[in-house]
């Protein structure tokens, strides 16, 4: 057997052509006397035909078989195919390999639940939906490869294996077996690996990194998942974000042939959390929240007291649909961030109407219209918090909840922004602690706000960015602190005394005393970039052998317990419940 061609490579150019092929079948029909096979291989399907099928072996759907024959053109060619117009005179048929019935049909389309496809994943790849996916996966990499062998990064692989830290919730441990009862921790990303780099004089650092983390799974999350990681010296913000904008472009151009706007739009995280509801909004759709904190504080209604934020988002043609019980539906969702005072109202051919319209005079009715823009047939969702968070977050997830339902997402539309200039510290307020990072304890503020350090900390915003395309995070990254006395603040604000530092983060640490460049990177993640690119809102869809949400992977059924041996080399024993 010498295969000759590609399956889904034979066109009309090569009809007359003697080939050798091989392939799965995947679909067999018989008319009169002619055997008619489709033979796949990873470029997709010819028709071979028997004109005698008395001579064709048993030959069923995914055995491995190789022909030989001749090229002919179709009498009536098939559109649907890219090699419709020929089909495959079958001189010579072997069986390769037999296979049983697969568990489900290999085929695009598919109603297989989505853990028998994992279970069973070789033969899911098979589905050259599945197939395509890995392939436009591969061409992001190649993407990358290029791009930053262009600009003079060096790749460099850092360890997977590290020191866990000690507020480590959510890294995988693996025990030692030389020394007993000690563990290195699966790097989370190589964040510290990437700043020594810097200080080891590498300038311009990248890798496809893979990076566990044992959280709770999403439909955009995997335990394991693959970052796009860079970091550089000598450049300011602007620089790095060029530089990532850059690679976005490359990779729309080289694998969906698309061309992209740069630069990026750039948002502040605030006005992201407050016209949107989310520091990583979907703009792709308009529905912005609108402040009515003026216009409806102070009057007789009870539900607004004491409210710090009156915030209200307009529903375009959705009067008709709020339905008392879609408004009860709707309080759920608002009780989940806090929200209280959860009322509507609904425009009609007339003016606004709804029951609250009672605490409102004439000129708040007006300045409502104004200030929101509500059109005959649309609704107007508002509620109060005492947390400016809660009530964008609330209404933000309405906001997303609502273009879904709608229909307000025009597929195959492409949405990038920066959102920028995040707040340094989250107020916490727990005992012992006042703040913690927004990022971590190593990215650095923005120069002009380092007056605020001492007397107004949350007033502090950071050199941090995130990418994010069509309403999903799809990076981030920030500057560094490289100084100490900066950095010194910042632990101090974070309440970690000399000793904390020390236990913590001294090893790191200490290396930014022997001359530190100013440097900053990001993390681009891959699986995400992945998803977007192959249109699908599933991270397993674009990884090879995902886990499933629970963190299992229903083929091998990892994780698993092990046997008493192993865990006595290991020095481990399991408490029982
Ligand atoms: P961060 O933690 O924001 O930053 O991660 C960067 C990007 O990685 C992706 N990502 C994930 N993808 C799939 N599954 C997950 N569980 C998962 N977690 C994160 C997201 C995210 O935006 N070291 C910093 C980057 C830097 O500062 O340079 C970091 O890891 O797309």
């Amino acid at each position: 057997m010498r295969r000759t061609h590609y399956n889904g490579e034979i066109r009309k150019s090569n009809v007359g052509e003697e080939v050798e092929l091989v392939g799965w079948v995947s679909n067999t029909r018989k008319l009169g006397a002619i055997q008619f096979i489709d033979l796949r291989d990873n470029t997709g399907i010819i028709q071979l035909a028997i004109d005698d099928s008395s001579k064709v072996p048993d030959v069923r759907n995914e055995y491995v078989i190789s022909v030989k024959g001749k090229i002919r053109a179709k009498e009536v060619p098939n559109p649907k195919l890219a090699t419709g117009e020929v089909e495959v005179e079958v001189k010579e048929l072997k069986v390769i390999n037999k296979a049983e019935t697969t568990p489900f049909i290999i085929a695009d389309k598919t109603d297989a639940l989505e853990d028998t496809r994992l279970n069973y994943r070789y033969l899911d790849i098979r589905r050259p939906v599945i197939l395509d996916n890995l392939r436009k996966r591969a061409a992001i990499v190649k993407c990358c490869h290029e791009y930053f062998d262009e600009r003079r990064f060096l790749e460099v692989e850092t360890p997977y294996m590290n020191l866990s830290s000690p507020e480590g919730a959510k890294e995988y441990l693996v025990p030692s077996r030389v020394h007993p009862g000690c563990f290195y921790a699966l790097d989370q990303s190589p964040q510290i690996f990437k700043q020594l780099l810097m200080i080891g004089g590498v300038e311009r650092y990248y890798q496809i990194a893979r990076c566990f983390r044992d959280e709770d799974l999403r439909s955009d999350r995997q335990p394991e998942f693959t970052q796009i990681d860079v970091e550089m010296s000598f450049m300011d913000q602007d620089q790095i974000l060029e530089i990532g904008e850059g690679l976005y472009k490359k990779i729309w151009k080289d694998v969906l042939g698309i061309d992209i706007k740069t630069p990026f739009r750039r948002i502040d995280y605030w006005d992201a959390m407050d016209i949107y509801g989310s520091d990583k909004p979907d703009t792709r759709f308009d529905m912005k929240i609108v402040d009515l904190l003026d216009i409806l504080e102070g009057t007789e209604f009870h539900g607004f007291d004491g409210a710090k934020f009156i915030k209200g988002i307009v529903i375009p043609s959705y009067a008709s649909s709020l339905s008392r019980k879609r408004m009860d539906e709707l309080q759920l969702e608002a009780k989940k961030f806090n929200l209280k005072g959860y009322m509507s109202l609904k425009m009609g051919e007339n003016g606004l109407e709804g029951s609250f319209l009672k605490f409102l005079n004439e000129e708040k009715i007006q300045s409502l219209i104004e200030r929101t823009n509500i059109k005959s047939g649309d609704a107007l969702i508002f509620a109060s918090s005492s947390s400016r968070r809660d009530i964008d977050l609330g209404l933000g997830a309405l906001r997303t909840m609502f273009a879904k339902e709608l229909n307000l997402i025009k597929p195959g539309t492409y949405d990038f922004l920066w959102v920028v200039n995040f707040p340094m510290f989250t107020r916490v307020d727990e005992e012992g602690k006042e703040y913690v990072a927004e990022h971590h304890p190593f990215t650095r503020p923005r120069d002009e706000d380092l007056k605020y350090l001492d007397s107004d900390p949350e007033k502090v915003l950071a050199y941090a960015y995130d990418i994010v395309i069509n309403g999903y995070e799809a990076g981030g990254g920030t500057l560094r602190i490289y100084d100490h006395d900066t950095q010194a603040k910042i632990f101090k604000i974070l309440g970690l005394s000399d000793e904390d530092v020390r236990r913590k983060f001294g090893w790191f640490i200490d290396a930014f005393k022997y001359g530190c460049p100013p440097h900053g990177g990001f993390g681009l993640g891959l699986d995400r970039l992945a998803m977007i690119i192959c249109g699908t809102d599933n991270i397993r869809d674009v990884e090879a052998f995902p886990k499933n949400l629970q963190a299992v992977d229903p083929m091998s059924k990892a994780p698993n317990k092990v046997s008493q041996e192993q865990l006595d080399i290991l020095h481990i024993q399991i408490k029982e419940d």
